[in-house]
């Protein structure tokens, strides 16, 4: 699992770096390959690898669509890093965006990836079709805005010091963090134009960046700094409204198998296949353990 996310992660990371040399060159250049490229697993973009295994979607164009995944989660990052947000300054092993260039550079390299995301899939050198290009689009933006990614750390913002219920606490990570889960699980599904299949993968998905979101969250609480590259033991100080925070360590870890488990029985029907993808969420976990 580790080798093939390794090959992944460099054929992103090459994508990219190619992309990026043919912009024009910036000042912000320097923050955003700084914030985008180095340390970060990639895992969002091996999952739509996985998945379009099973789709037999040409690997090249799944490598594509992961980049523009890697910009928004890039982009998340350096501002959930900011003062205003989690205030964190070691991010991926090192100086976080703003801890290196300063504040504002941050938010707007941050908002430069977040376009970067659209520029790669809207550019002609993707070769899909304009109609199913606009459906990717459409959900990508939908899975980074309000009803996404930046609804969610909205909640996580505003809960913080305060007790919140089960539901409350699963809807703000599946915003925050499952949303583009959600996207990198349905875009090989609209790619392949198996339309049946796009709510199965949705909630797959969504379930997926559940469980992703719980991993972080355990590792935050035992794993070391060295290890995840980031400032660990954060939570429980700032009072974020996570799972361990209602349910206690143990039985997140429970309830984080219990996912894993019905996750692992959703996708069973594809057989042989999906083998791929089973070791992703299995890695998941592990990685929290
Ligand atoms: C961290 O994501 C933020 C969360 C959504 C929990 P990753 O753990 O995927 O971060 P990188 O890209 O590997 O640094
Ligand atoms: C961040 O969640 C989720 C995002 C969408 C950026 P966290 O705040 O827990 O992520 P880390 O622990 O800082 O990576
Ligand atoms: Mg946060
Ligand atoms: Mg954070
Ligand atoms: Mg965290």
């Amino acid at each position: 699992m580790k080798k093939k996310l390794n090959k992944v992660a460099k054929d992103t990371n090459l994508f990219l770096k190619k992309f990026i040399l043919k912009q024009k060159k910036t000042e912000l250049l320097k923050p955003i390959r700084y914030g985008l490229l180095p340390g970060g697993k990639k895992i969002r973009s091996k999952l739509i690898i996985d998945i379009g295994k099973i789709f037999k979607i040409n690997y090249y164009k799944l490598i594509q669509i992961g980049a523009a995944v890697e910009c928004i989660h890039a982009y998340s990052l350096i501002h959930d890093d900011l003062p205003c947000m989690d205030n964190d300054r070691l991010r991926r092993g090192k100086l976080s965006t703003h801890a290196k260039f300063g504040e504002s550079t941050a938010i707007l390299a941050g908002n430069s990836l977040l376009t970067i995301a659209f520029e790669i899939l809207s550019h002609p050198n993707l070769k899909i079709d304009y109609k199913t290009k606009t459906s990717l689009i459409l959900l990508l933006s939908k899975s980074s805005g309000h009803t996404g990614i930046a609804g969610g750390q909205y909640s996580d913002l505003k809960f913080e010091g305060k007790k919140q219920s089960l539901k409350k606490i699963i809807d703000m990570q599946v915003n925050k963090t499952g949303k583009l889960f959600s996207f990198c699980c349905v875009a090989p599904v609209i790619v392949s134009k198996k339309n049946k299949y796009i709510n199965l993968f949705n909630s797959i998905g969504s379930k997926i960046g559940l469980l992703f979101q719980i991993a972080d969250d355990l590792i935050d609480y035992s794993g070391s700094t060295k290890k995840a590259g980031k400032k660990t033991r954060k939570d429980s100080k700032k009072g974020k409204a996570t799972l361990i925070s209602l349910l206690g360590y143990k039985n997140t870890v429970k309830y984080g198998d219990k996912v894993k488990l019905d996750i692992l029985t959703k996708i069973k029907k594809f057989g042989n296949k999906t083998k791929d993808l089973a070791d992703t969420i299995n890695y998941i976990l592990i990685r929290s353990k």
